[in-house]
């Protein structure tokens, strides 16, 4: 038994990463979705953020269950769970962790310590969970696996611009 659910999450890990590959494959062929990361780059500005350390284990906690969502959304669109992906896909939508664990005075503070550029994308990120949900509860998989692209690319475009010192493989990531 125990075996049985190894071998099923290293099918899942698997199934995760070549995913990933497939997409990263898929948007070279696309000139579309190529211009479109192409212009979302050139509108951001670069920059590395500072923040107080309670701040920024806040973000941190947030990265690391999104990280686990975002695996088990992929799990779900993969096996066709319509109402699993659409719960999971709500539940990051609403995963402002940050927003549940910093005080007001923090929360205050929050838009002079974070770029315009940064909180843009956030927020984009968290308006395509939305819209994957909505998909995804419509049966509508392909419609859905094409926002969870996006989800993924904003990753690396925000880690790419906004944490280059703690991902410095993305700084040097030929294009
Ligand atoms: C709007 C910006 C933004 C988006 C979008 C974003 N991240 Fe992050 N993420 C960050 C920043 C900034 C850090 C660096 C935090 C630090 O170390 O100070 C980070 C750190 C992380 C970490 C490291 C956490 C740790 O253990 O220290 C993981 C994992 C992570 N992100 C996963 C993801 C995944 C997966 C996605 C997409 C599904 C994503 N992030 C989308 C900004 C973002």
């Amino acid at each position: 038994m125990k075996q049985l659910k190894l071998v099923i999450l290293l099918l899942v890990t698997v199934v995760f990463f070549m995913s990933g590959y497939a997409m990263a494959n898929k948007e070279v062929s696309n000139p579309e979705a190529k211009t479109k990361t192409k212009m979302q780059s050139k509108q951001i500005t670069a920059a590395e953020i500072n923040l107080p350390t309670e701040i920024r284990m806040a973000l941190i906690k947030e990265m690391v269950k999104l990280e686990t969502d975002m695996q088990e959304l992929l799990s779900c669109l993969a096996k066709g769970q319509s109402k699993q992906a659409e719960e999971t896909a709500m539940s990051i939508y609403q995963s402002f962790i940050m927003k549940q664990e910093l005080s007001k005075k923090q929360l205050e503070k929050l838009p002079k310590l974070l770029p315009k550029d940064f909180v843009q994308l956030d927020r984009n990120f968290h308006k395509n969970a939305k819209q994957l949900a909505e998909a995804a509860g419509q049966n509508n998989f392909e419609s859905a696996m094409n926002i969870y692209n996006q989800m993924t690319s904003a990753c690396v475009t925000c880690h790419k611009n906004f944490a280059a010192k703690r991902f410095s493989g993305l700084a040097v990531q030929s294009n």
